[in-house]
């Protein structure tokens, strides 16, 4: 059996074989490893056998990426007509493409109910009013209602969604619905439910996805004849260096206690958990300044290529690839080169005495790093190669970021 460890941490990337691609490809630099991808999701499905598993897009959409998960067999979930086109051009079959509609423009309904005319995927709606939508738009294939569970969980108010008015059906109301849509609609075929609770679930909010499963399994009971209730994403990840991995069996026997009695197939659709750590981002040293509080080191990375920490105030592993080994720790504030204060991946990081040049690895970036990279203040988005080398987005240049107004 070859080892399949539950997380990949930053110390485990070869220090040389990392500079060698930040020395070749240049820096800021995502590097993504799909063994690992493939590796985490056989792992997801050994924790659950009985589950449909999809891959959330959202974590990231490079096509490296979204081949391997396709080739592993999971499911794609999908946040808009983009990301559903994305993975049909990957390779993902049609029936395994779920598209869940978060009020959803004119144009992405007008984009997936035209692909819906060949390809035979879910269309997920979280109001009444989607179905409208769909409805004046010829759209007559397999259906399922987007529930608000009432219970969210995550590891940032901004990313605990469970609650949020703004998705999904009232759970008070969903049964309501899914009857109205039977009855009303009977070109459609209402196929499953959805929930999702929020994102980077850690092992202290799991009585809160608990919850949410048990509701979602009695709803689905009582809706009757689905083919599955998803259950959402969320499985978070290990960010700090001494913080456990989840364990995911228990939270899979967790889940399917919960679920117990519900005879519709279970569906998760995890996108962090998946990626994370196949990826590192490497930055490097272009400034050190002394001040009275804390030296500042500048990087050549910030909050437009990685934007968690400005974002959610989230903390990634960093650590130097220096080679020399007699440098004394200092205490730093690593900052970008965006003219905002946000842009601070790290306010108190201790690495060993920062020099101009060094290259600096950030870990578990695989997931919403490049995804949500910007080119705000004229920033050109960075390269990302795979860790072989190969290249899986070119770095943007200058005139890329004028391209679109000649
Ligand atoms: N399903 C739905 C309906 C979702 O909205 C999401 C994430 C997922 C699945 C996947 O969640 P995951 O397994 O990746 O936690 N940018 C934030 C995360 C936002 C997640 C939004 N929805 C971050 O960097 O932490």
């Amino acid at each position: 059996m070859t080892e399949n460890p539950p997380v990949r941490r930053l110390s485990d990337w070869s220090p040389k074989r990392l500079r060698a691609l930040a020395g070749e490809h240049g820096t800021p630099l995502y590097v993504l490893d799909p063994d690992r991808v493939r590796e985490n999701a056989a792992r997801l499905r050994g924790a659950f056998p009985e589950a449909d598993v999809s891959y959330a897009l959202k974590a990231n959409t490079t096509r490296a990426v979204l081949e391997t998960v396709e080739s592993t067999g999971l499911g794609a979930e999908c946040a808009s007509a983009g990301e559903v086109q994305r993975a049909i051009d990957a390779g993902f079959p049609a029936h395994r493409v779920r598209y869940t509609a978060v009020n959803p423009p004119a144009r992405d309904l007008d984009h997936v109910v035209e692909l819906a005319q060949s390809h035979d995927f879910v269309l997920t709606i979280g109001a009444l009013d989607t179905l409208d939508r769909l409805l004046d738009r010829g759209y007559a294939g397999r259906l399922c209602v987007r529930v608000n569970p009432g219970v969210g969980a995550g590891h940032h108010a901004k990313v605990t969604t469970g609650d949020a008015p703004q998705f999904g059906v009232p759970y008070d109301r969903a049964a309501g619905v899914c009857a109205r849509i039977r009855t009303e609609t009977p070109a459609l075929d209402l196929v499953g439910l959805h929930a999702h609770a929020g994102s980077g679930i850690s092992g202290e909010d799991l009585s809160a996805h608990r919850e949410l499963v048990r509701r979602m399994g009695a709803l689905g009971s009582e809706v009757g004849g689905l083919d599955f209730v998803a259950v959402g994403g969320g499985f978070g990840v290990p960010y700090r260096p001494d913080e456990p991995p989840l364990d995911l069996d228990a939270v899979a026997e967790e889940t399917r206690e919960a679920f117990e009695g519900c005879d519709a197939q279970l569906a998760i659709e995890p996108g962090r958990y998946l990626v994370a750590d196949c990826g590192v981002l490497l930055m490097s040293v272009t400034a050190v300044k002394p001040t009275p509080e804390t030296t500042v080191i500048g990087v050549d990375a910030g909050m437009t290529t990685l934007l968690r920490p400005a974002l959610y105030d989230a903390v990634h592993e960093i650590r130097s690839l220096t080679e020399e080994n007699d440098r004394v720790d200092r205490s730093c504030l690593i900052a970008g080169p965006i003219c905002e204060t946000a842009d601070v991946l790290d306010r108190d990081r201790s690495l060993p005495d920062p020099q101009r040049g060094d290259v600096l690895a950030v870990g578990n970036a695989g997931a919403y790093g490049y995804e949500m990279a910007s080119q705000y203040n004229s920033r050109p988005r960075p390269a990302v190669v795979s860790a072989t080398g190969e290249r899986i987005a070119r770095r943007e240049t200058v005139s890329d970021l004028t391209r679109l107004e000649r």
